[in-house]
């Protein structure tokens, strides 16, 4: 497959990760996680105690803030400085503080750069919230994908369950609250953009999505 810049985005949940990271597997793209930006600026913002309604010291840590992807023997890393954080931003309370942090436009503008960057390389997979309409306009093909509420719950209660302690009944209320934090927000909310494909995966194995995707993306080499 030629070239492209393919986005996907949707809320949490639908299966964006494991299905970009297969996606891009296949076409031997590059696979960028750009909701790991935001929680790697939640983790610096805990670690350092800032309180995430505190704009101005927010700025100050997204001035200095240093985060990069580097590609190691054990996969894609997320590194802030020297530290490799990537096993320490998906704990239910950076989750949360990540949110938080993505609705001030102090933080989605420093990401907003990184992120433009990271897309001049034009093979790639870009996963997030906004990548079709606020970071990448003009990408090739941006997916939105979607599910139900109880099905995502579902899915991400079944990823903690791995690390124990979570109760559903939790992990679904925090869900719908992300929701509503990242669909209401003023600064680049959830939605679709107009001329993204929506695939709803809530009865789809993640292969099957990524079968839909690969039939789009041939339908529109001829
Ligand atoms: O996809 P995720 O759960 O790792 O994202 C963490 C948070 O970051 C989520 O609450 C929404 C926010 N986010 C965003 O606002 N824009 C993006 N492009 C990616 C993530």
């Amino acid at each position: 497959m030629e070239p492209m810049l393919i986005t996907i985005d949707g809320p949490a949940g639908a299966g964006k990760t494991t299905v970009s990271r297969m996606l891009a597997d296949r076409l031997g793209f590059l696979y960028v996680d750009t909701g790991a930006l935001y929680r790697g600026v939640a983790f610096e913002a805990a670690l350092r105690g800032i309180d995430p309604e505190d704009e101005k010291a927010l700025g100050a840590l997204a001035a200095s803030l240093a985060l990069r992807f580097a590609h190691t023997e054990s996969g894609i890393r997320l590194f802030s400085g020297e530290n490799d954080i990537t096993d320490k931003i998906r704990t239910p309370e950076i989750t949360m503080l990540a949110s938080a942090v993505s609705a001030k436009p102090v933080i989605r503008q420093a990401l907003l750069d990184m992120q433009k960057r990271l897309g001049q390389k034009k093979a790639a997979v870009f996963e997030g919230r906004d990548m079709g309409t606020v970071v990448f306009p003009d990408a090739d093909v941006k997916f939105f994908l979607v599910a139900a509420l109880e099905a995502r719950a579902k899915r991400r209660f079944l990823e903690y369950e791995d690390a124990g302690s979570q109760r559903f009944e939790d992990v679904l209320e925090d869900m719908k609250k992300r929701d509503e934090n990242d669909s209401s927000r003023a600064i680049a909310p959830l939605q679709p953009a107009g001329d993204a494909v929506i695939i709803d995966s809530t009865n789809l194995a993640p292969e099957e999505v990524v079968d839909k995707m690969m039939d789009f993306l041939r339908s529109r080499q001829n």
